[in-house]
C-alpha cells in the first residue's frame, strides 16, 4: 500500500508519522514534504498547487491513497483531478471545499441549514457595506474577506471607524480577489474550540476537540498567527456542548452540502465559539487544523489510514475512534520576527535524544551536511504527551528548553488554563 501526503508543515509531519505507523504498513511518499517527513517518506519536490504534477506523480507511482494537508489544493479542485484519473484521495470536492473557500457560501449554507452562527450580511459593493455600518450601532462587529486569506482577512472591529477601514481595505484590493466580497457579522463572545470529524458525506466519525492559540504572545496578546500552540482534550467543554456541536452544527452542515449536490468527504473542521447561549459556528475548514492535528493524532488509538480508506468507501457507519487516555500539549517554536517577518538559516541544536512521550514535528527547517537550520516563521512543533495535562505540558516545555536556535520564541502559557481546570 502506497500513501502520499501533500503539504510541508508540522501538520503534514504529524499526518505522515501517524499514517506510517498503520498496521497496513504503508510505503510513505510526500510532496513536497519537509526535513522531518523525509525521515519516514520518499519526498518529491512538487508544490502543493501544481495539481497536474501531483496527479501524474500519484498515477506514475501507483499511489493507493493521497492525503491532502493544506486547503489551497482542495479549494482548487485536487480531489476531482484525482478522481477523474481513477485515483483515491482523502479530501472534499472543489464544490464542497467552498465551505472554506468562500465565507459567503459558508454563511448562506449555515443559514439554510439552521446552524447556529453569528448573524451576518454579505456585500459585494463597498458603498452598500459602508451604508450598512452607518446604520449599525452595535459594535464590535467582525469584517471578513470572502475568500481564503490564510486567516488574515478577519478583522474584529471595535468601532465603526475600524470597521469602515477594514471594509475599504478589502475593496481596495488588500486581499486581492478574496476580498471582492465581504461578510459583516455579529461579534460572538465565549471560548473557541476546534472540532474535526471524518465523514463520507453522510456518517461522521468525530475527533475529540482541541484548543489552539492564535495570538503571537502570552495572554492572547499581539497579532494573529498561523498558530502558536494547542492542547487536547479540552476539559472545559461539557459533553452536552460537544454533542450539541456535532448534532446542531456539524451534522446539519454535512446534510445541507449533500442536499445541494456537493456531498462532503474527508475531514471537516468546525471552528466554534461556545457562547452563553450554546455553541455557534465561527467558520468551517476543509482540512485538518494546524497545530491542532499535532495534539490530536498522538492520542489516536485507532488506525488513521483505515479510517481514511473507510471514508472513501462510504463505510464509516458503526465505526468508533479509540482514544488513548493521554493528554497532549503542543508548543510552537517560532523564528525571530514572526509573525511580521521571519528569519532563516539559524543553526538548530538539541534535536537529539528527544525523550519518550515527546514528538518534535518539523514545520520550517532545512538540513545541510547533517545539521538542521531554521527556514521560516514557525520552525518546530514540540508535542508533549502524558497521563495528565500537567505532565504533558511539563514534557513539552522541557523539550522546548532543550532545543536551541538564535531568536527562538514561543508562548509560555500554552495549556496553562487547562492545568488550573485539571487541579479543580
Ligand atoms: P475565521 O477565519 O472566520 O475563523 O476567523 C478567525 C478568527 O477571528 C476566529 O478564530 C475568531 O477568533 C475570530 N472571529 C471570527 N469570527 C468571529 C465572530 N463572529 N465573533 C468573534 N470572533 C470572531
Ligand atoms: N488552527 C487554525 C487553522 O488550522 O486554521
Amino acid at each position: 500500500m502506497k500513501v502520499l501526503v501533500v503539504g510541508s508543515g508540522g501538520r503534514e509531519h504529524a499526518l505522515a508519522e501517524t499514517l506510517a505507523t498503520s498496521p497496513l504498513e504503508p510505503e510513505m511518499y510526500a510532496a513536497p514534504g519537509n526535513v522531518g517527513i523525509s525521515r519516514i517518506a520518499e519526498t518529491v519536490d512538487i508544490p502543493v498547487d501544481d495539481l497536474v504534477s501531483l496527479r501524474d506523480y500519484a498515477a506514475d507511482n501507483e499511489i493507493d491513497l493521497t492525503v491532502v494537508g493544506p486547503e489551497a489544493p482542495l479549494i482548487g479542485g485536487i480531489s476531482e483531478a484525482f478522481w477523474e484519473a481513477g485515483l483515491k484521495i482523502f479530501g472534499p470536492s472543489r464544490a464542497a471545499a467552498r465551505i472554506e473557500g468562500s465565507k459567503v457560501f459558508a454563511k448562506e449554507l449555515m443559514r439554510h441549514a439552521g446552524v447556529p452562527t453569528a448573524s451576518f450580511e454579505a456585500f459585494d459593493r463597498e458603498a452598500a457595506a459602508l451604508a450598512y455600518l452607518h446604520a449599525h450601532s452595535d459594535y464590535p462587529v467582525v469584517v471578513k474577506a470572502d475568500g481564503a486569506t490564510a486567516g488574515k482577512g478577519v478583522t474584529v472591529a471595535g468601532s465603526r471607524d475600524e470597521a469602515e477601514e477594514a471594509v475599504r481595505a478589502s475593496f481596495a484590493g488588500k486581499f486581492g480577489a478574496a476580498g471582492e466580497r465581504i461578510v459583516i457579522e455579529e461579534c460572538l463572545e465565549g471560548r473557541e474550540a476546534s472540532v474535526f470529524v471524518v465523514t463520507d458525506g453522510q456518517d461522521i466519525l468525530p475527533f475529540l476537540p482541541a484548543q489552539d492559540y492564535k495570538r503571537a504572545y502570552d495572554g492572547d496578546e499581539g497579532p494573529n498567527t498561523g498558530g502558536m500552540g494547542s492542547y487536547s482534550p479540552i476539559m472545559w467543554m461539557e459533553p452536552a456542548t460537544y454533542a450539541a456541536i456535532l448534532e446542531d452544527i456539524i451534522r446539519p452542515t454535512i446534510h445541507q452540502l449533500a442536499l445541494i449536490g456537493a456531498p462532503y468527504t474527508g475531514l471537516l473542521y468546525a471552528g466554534v465559539m461556545v457562547t452563553e447561549t450554546g455553541p455557534k459556528a465561527l467558520e468551517f475548514n476543509c482540512r485538518f487544523g494546524d497545530p491542532e492535528t499535532q495534539v490530536i493524532l498522538p492520542r489516536l488509538g485507532s488506525d488513521l489510514l483505515e479510517l481514511m480508506i473507510a471514508a472513501g468507501n462510504d463505510d464509516l457507519a458503526g465505526r468508533e475512534i479509540v482514544w488513548s487516555a493521554d493528554k497532549a500539549v503542543c508548543v510552537v517554536l517560532a523564528s525571530e520576527g514572526y509573525p511580521e517577518s521571519s528569519s532563516s538559516g539559524d543553526g538548530i541544536s538539541g534535536l537529539e535524544n528527544i525523550p519518550a512521550g515527546v514528538y518534535v514535528y518539523h514545520a520550517a527547517t532545512e538540513e545541510r551536511e547533517g545539521r538542521f537550520y531554521t527556514a521560516g516563521g514557525r520552525v518546530l512543533n514540540v508535542v508533549g504527551t502524558g497521563p495528565t495535562i500537567i505532565e504533558a505540558r511539563a514534557r513539552a516545555y522541557a523539550a522546548v528548553e532543550q532545543i536551541h536556535f538564535e531568536g527562538k520564541h514561543y508562548r509560555t502559557d500554552i495549556a496553562l488554563e487547562a492545568i488550573e481546570l485539571e487541579e479543580i
